[in-house]
């Protein structure tokens, strides 16, 4: 069993952290100071609340899952006896870089150094490494404890090696590791993610529909087919030649934008950045919030509960 360190208590580390512990996996969490680490504590109780409420596991569990989960603020001490990395430090390239710099001059070359960043190509984050052989990309998607997907992508140097072992933790960890055959800006689930939030926000911008009719025409019709199959087999279901007919006159009148839209691009202007200020697209009062995460995360359990059972 690899021996996990995770680097970065934030959104994304400390949900990653759970996901591993739950499997079994006894990670180390680092983050910058006492308070990164005070609050991922305080999420990591929270989430296994929630969980043990929804029936993923009985209190006992929980306790026992946070047991497993080592947190410190020292560089040092959290890679000490790490045989794979996780990187989960903010979406900035000097700093993952720089990072990885410092890693390189404390552990051995057969650690894997592995970034959760979201688009980033690998070969661009391994620029300046001395082994580039044993880094890769493992994207995980929040909530980083209730999503199965992680994309793993290779740059140009990384070995066999490091692919197999990332795969085989993801698979211990009991995630569902997509391996692309080569590396792009924004893997596969962000690209596609992106393609219809483009056309969300360009329907937005023309004043085509409401907000809340567009997005319920995801959330009442094809989202609520995508999770059961994805859109290639959505595809065959509904025809190849109705989907072909409908791409040949469709296509050329899809945004094709190459920035934010207007509407978009004026609330970011004024801080208004969604859930976390309070106002994005909706408004978001704390008790709107609240519901509407809790019922998100409702479904998400729901789901995973539906994947344990088929699986056996
Ligand atoms: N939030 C998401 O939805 C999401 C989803 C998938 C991938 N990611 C990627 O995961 C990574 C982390 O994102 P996040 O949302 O967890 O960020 P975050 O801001 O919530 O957490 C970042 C953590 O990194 C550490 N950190 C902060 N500054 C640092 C520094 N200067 N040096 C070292 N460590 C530092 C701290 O522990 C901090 O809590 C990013 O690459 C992001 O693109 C985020």
């Amino acid at each position: 069993m690899e021996k996990l360190t995770i680097l970065g208590a934030g959104t994304m580390g400390h949900s990653i952290a759970l996901s591993a512990a739950w499997s079994g996996h006894t990670p180390t969490v680092y983050g910058i100071n006492e308070q990164d680490v005070t609050n991922a504590d305080k999420g990591l109780a929270q989430k296994l609340a929630v969980m043990a409420d929804n029936g993923l596991f009985d209190n006992n569990e929980a306790q026992a899952i946070r047991e497993r989960i080592l947190f410190t603020t020292s560089l040092e001490e959290a890679i000490g006896e790490a045989t794979f990395i996780l990187e989960v430090v903010p979406e900035k390239l000097q700093l993952k870089r720089d990072l990885y710099k410092q890693l390189e001059s404390l552990v051995d070359p057969s650690v894997i150094i592995a970034s959760n960043t979201s688009g980033f190509k690998p070969s661009l984050l391994a620029e300046g490494m001395n082994h580039p052989e044993r880094f890769i990309v493992a994207h995980f998607w929040n909530p980083g404890h209730l999503i199965p997907l992680v994309e793993v992508v290779n740059g140009e140097r990384t070995q066999e090696e490091a692919t197999a072992r990332t795969m085989a933790l993801l698979k211990a960890m009991n995630k569902k590791p997509i391996l692309l055959n080569k590396e792009l800006p924004g893997f596969i689930g962000n690209r596609l993610q992106y393609a219809l939030f483009r056309e969300a926000q360009a329907l937005l911008d023309a004043g085509a529909a409401s907000k809340e009719d567009i997005d319920a025409a995801v959330t009442y019709s094809i989202g609520r087919r995508l999770p059961v199959t994805g859109p290639l087999m959505t595809a065959d279901m509904g025809g190849l030649d109705v989907f072909s007919a409908i791409s040949n006159y469709l296509f050329e009148d899809l945004a094709d934008d190459q920035r934010s839209g207007k509407i978009l691009s004026e609330l970011v202007d004024q801080h208004k950045l969604g859930d976390k200020t309070g106002q994005g697209f909706y408004e978001w009062a704390p008790y709107v919030s609240e519901e509407i995460n809790r019922k998100r995360e409702q479904t998400l359990i729901q789901f995973l509960k539906n994947d344990l059972e088929q699986e056996g």
